[in-house]
């Protein structure tokens, strides 16, 4: 770890994460039986523009039912947080979710956005700095999948991790449990979470969200393939190819598909990939969790669920946990 640096009103606490070998990945990806690709080269610049455009959707109504339970909940969620608290962000992406946090948390400590990111990351926190001058800012540039542990912050009365826009959903049930305990370990002693959490529903709602009429999602898909082509010299023909999410009721989740739509082979860094017509290549899960299921994954993480805030149809979810070992010692 590097000493904390000033950037701007901002600390920048730099853990190094090593860079991502898109190159390596993308070729193991494309070489397994079950083609896959993470979903975590989705974001390059015109990938974040188009999920922005995904936010505001009709058919997507994750964001704007997670923003209407947010300000009706507000009161409580700060009543529950409690005064003082620093606040570790992971993941420094929704700008606009953070900013109404602390606008309406009662004196807060710190601010602490926590993004692999670097150029994320220091956007985030200088722009928050120049609206909350008494807030304690550090930027913490690290890959937090990973165990981690936080520089020294201006005294809190606890820590609060915000985990907004049910990004939790994208994990497996066990990488999601393996970052609750990241989180856990992080938050410390009588440390919270409030966290954003996308509950079943429909399969024709649920769908729809993923499959929208304007194609956007589609867009945003297929984004991959032509970032592919732009950064590995490959030379995928994106007509050739069809965005497709479906729900898989038994596994609870949305799962999103780049399918083929006939027998191709893809130059890609040198090497042939081959595809049968209709085969597949699956970007993303999206989970989906009931009440029960939620809080069972909960409680691996370490966690206790305190609270719940829900929309009138019980589509979304913003939930406030606590630290199992808050109240229970011997666990
Ligand atoms: N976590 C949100 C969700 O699962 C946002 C998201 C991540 C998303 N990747 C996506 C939305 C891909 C649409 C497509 O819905």
């Amino acid at each position: 770890m590097s000493d904390p640096s000033p950037v701007a009103a901002v600390r920048l606490v730099d853990y190094h994460p090593p860079p991502a070998d898109m190159r390596a990945e993308v070729l193991q990806g494309l070489s397994r039986r079950r083609k896959a690709l993470s979903p975590k080269y989705f974001y390059d610049a015109r990938g974040s523009r188009l999920f922005e455009r995904i936010t505001r959707l009709p058919e997507y109504y994750l964001t704007r039912t997670e923003r209407s339970i947010m300000a009706a909940g507000m009161g409580q969620m700060a009543d529950a947080i409690g005064p003082g608290a620093a606040v570790i962000e992971f993941g420094s992406g929704s700008s606009t979710k953070i900013r109404y946090l602390l606008d309406h948390l009662r004196s807060p400590a710190a601010y602490v956005p926590v993004d692999i990111s670097r150029s994320h990351l220091l956007r985030a926190a200088e722009s928050l700095a120049a609206d909350h001058p008494g807030l304690d800012i550090v930027a913490v540039c690290a890959d937090f999948t990973r165990p981690f542990d936080l520089p020294p912050l201006a005294a809190a009365r606890r820590r609060l991790v915000f985990f907004p826009g049910s990004t939790i959903g994208n994990l497996t049930h066990d990488e999601s449990v393996q970052l609750l305990r990241v989180m856990n370990h992080v938050a410390g002693a009588n440390g919270a979470l409030l966290i954003g959490v996308d509950m079943v529903k429909d399969t024709a709602t649920l769908e729809a969200a993923y499959n929208d009429a304007a194609g956007v999602t589609a867009a945003f898909n297929l984004n991959l393939l032509e970032r592919i082509n732009h950064e590995l010299r490959a030379d995928f023909d994106t007509h050739a190819f069809r965005h497709r999410a479906v729900y898989n009721a038994a596994a609870g989740r949305i799962e999103m598909y780049l399918v083929s739509q006939s027998a191709q082979r893809v130059r890609l860094a040198g090497r042939e990939i081959r595809f049968a017509a209709g085969e597949s290549i699956l970007t993303e899960y999206s989970h989906k969790y009931t009440q029960a299921q939620f809080a069972e994954l909960a409680a691996r993480g370490g966690f206790v669920i305190r609270h719940q805030w829900t929309d009138a149809q019980g589509w979304f979810s913003v939930q406030f946990l606590e630290r199992a070992d808050a109240y229970c010692p011997e666990a």
